[in-house]
C-alpha cells in the first residue's frame, strides 16, 4: 500500500492507495489563512503544512483502517509548487519512508492529476489525451502509460493558466478568492451572452493546441472599467463560457487529428460546471469516451500522489535516492520526478 503526500501549494493531502483502489484519504487547506491576501501566501502555506502533515497522515489511516505497519511506499511531490511547502511534504516523506523501511519515490504534481483520474473507473486506456487545467498549468498532453513513459505535450498556455485567469477576473469583479468556485457560481444567475469575450487562439492560423488566457482577463477587465455598474453574475458566465468554449473544443480536436478514443479532464478546474457540461456534450458528438474525477480528486489531494506511486511501485520503478530534494519549477516529462542535477558554478 502506498502513502502518497502533497503539499506543493495550500492543500496538505494523504492519499493510501493498494493496486489502483484508494483506500483512504485526508486534506487540510490552509486556503482561509490566504483569503485576506488574495493569494496564497508561500511562508503560510509552508508554516500551515508543518502543522497539518501528522494529524493528515493519522486521519488518512483511521479512515482506511489501517496502520503505518501497513505502508509499503512512500510517494510525495515533489514539484512543480512553493520550494518551501515542496520541502515540508519531501521531509515528512522522507522521515515516514526512512522510518518504516520502505522505498520513496519523487512525483510530478501533474502527473499526480493525470492519475486521479484512475482512481474513479479503472485504468485509462493507452493512449488518451489529457486536458490539465489547474491555477498554475493548462496542457494538452497526449498519455501513454503513465509509469514508463514519456508524457508528450500537444499544447500548453503561452501566458496565464486557465485557473488563473478565472482568479484574476474574479478578483476584479470583487468576489472571494479562490476565484474558480466563486466565478461558477455568481455565473449561475448569469447570461453568458450579455458580455462578448474572445476566445484567444482560435483563429485557422492559431496553433490548434496552443492557449493563451491573458488576452482573455484583459478584455474582462476592459468590459469591468467601461461600466458603471458591472452586472457580475453576466461577466462570470461569460469568462465561464469564453474558457469552457476555449478548452473543450481544443481537446476533443486533439483527440479527432490524433484518433484518440478517449479524454481525461483533471486539475481544479475540472471542478468547473460548465467545463464539465461543455465536455460532455462535445465528447459526446464527436464519439469521444470523457472521463472526468469527481470533485474531491480533481483539486489538490494526497490520493492523486498515491496513486502515481501504485503505478511506479506496480512497473517495477527505481525509488529516489535518499537526497531527493524539490524541484519546483519541475517540467512535465515523466510522472517519477527525480530532481534535475545542480549546475555548479
Ligand atoms: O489543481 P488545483 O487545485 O491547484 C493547482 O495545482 O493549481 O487548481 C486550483 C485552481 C484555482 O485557480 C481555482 O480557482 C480553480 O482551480 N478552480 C475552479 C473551480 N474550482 C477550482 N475554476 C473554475 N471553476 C471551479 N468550480
Ligand atoms: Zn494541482
Amino acid at each position: 500500500m502506498v502513502l502518497g503526500i502533497e503539499s506543493s501549494c495550500d492543500e496538505t493531502g494523504v492519499g493510501l492507495v493498494r493496486d489502483g483502489v484508494l483506500l483512504g484519504q485526508a486534506v487540510a487547506s490552509s486556503m482561509d489563512e490566504h483569503a485576506r491576501y488574495g493569494g496564497v501566501v508561500p511562508e503560510i502555506a509552508a508554516r500551515a503544512h508543518v502543522h497539518a502533515m501528522a494529524p493528515a497522515v493519522r486521519e488518512a489511516l483511521d479512515r482506511a483502517g489501517l496502520t503505518l505497519e501497513d505502508v509499503g511506499a512512500v510517494a510525495v511531490t515533489t514539484g512543480p509548487g512553493l520550494a518551501g511547502a515542496l520541502q515540508v511534504g519531501v521531509a515528512a516523506a522522507k522521515g515516514y519512508a526512512f522510518s518504516l523501511g520502505v522505498p520513496l519515490y519523487g512525483v510530478h504534481h501533474l502527473a499526480g492529476h493525470v492519475a486521479a483520474a484512475a482512481l474513479d473507473g479503472g485504468p485509462l486506456p493507452d493512449p488518451c489525451v489529457v486536458l490539465i487545467v489547474s491555477g498554475g498549468h493548462t496542457s494538452l498532453l497526449l498519455v501513454r502509460d503513465l509509469a514508463r513513459d514519456p508524457i508528450v505535450h500537444l499544447g500548453d498556455t503561452l501566458d496565464d493558466a486557465a485557473g488563473e485567469c478565472f482568479d484574476k477576473v474574479a478578483r476584479i469583479l470583487g468576489l472571494p478568492y479562490p476565484g474558480g468556485p466563486a466565478i461558477d457560481h455568481a455565473a449561475r444567475d448569469g447570461d453568458p451572452t450579455a458580455v462578448r469575450l474572445p476566445r484567444p487562439l482560435t483563429g485557422p492560423q492559431d496553433d490548434p493546441y496552443a492557449f493563451s488566457f491573458s488576452g482573455l482577463k484583459t478584455a474582462a477587465a476592459r468590459w469591468v472599467e467601461a461600466q458603471r455598474e458591472p452586472h457580475v453574475q453576466n461577466a462570470a458566465a461569460a469568462l465561464q463560457e469564453a474558457i469552457a468554449d476555449v478548452l473543450t473544443r481544443k481537446a476533443v480536436r486533439a483527440c479527432v487529428d490524433h484518433g484518440i478514443g478517449t479524454l481525461v479532464v483533471v486539475g481544479g478546474v475540472a471542478a468547473n460546471s460548465r467545463v464539465r457540461a461543455l465536455a460532455e456534450q462535445r465528447c459526446a458528438a464527436a464519439g469521444i469516451a470523457l472521463r472526468v474525477p469527481p470533485l474531491r480528486l480533481c483539486t489538490d489531494n494526497g490520493a492523486m500522489v498515491a496513486a502515481v506511486g501504485d503505478l511506479l511501485v506496480r512497473a517495477g520503478a527505481e525509488p529516489a535516492p535518499a537526497d531527493l530534494s524539490v524541484d519546483p519549477s519541475a517540467p512535465l516529462e515523466f510522472a517519477a520526478l527525480t530532481p534535475r542535477p545542480l549546475v555548479r558554478t
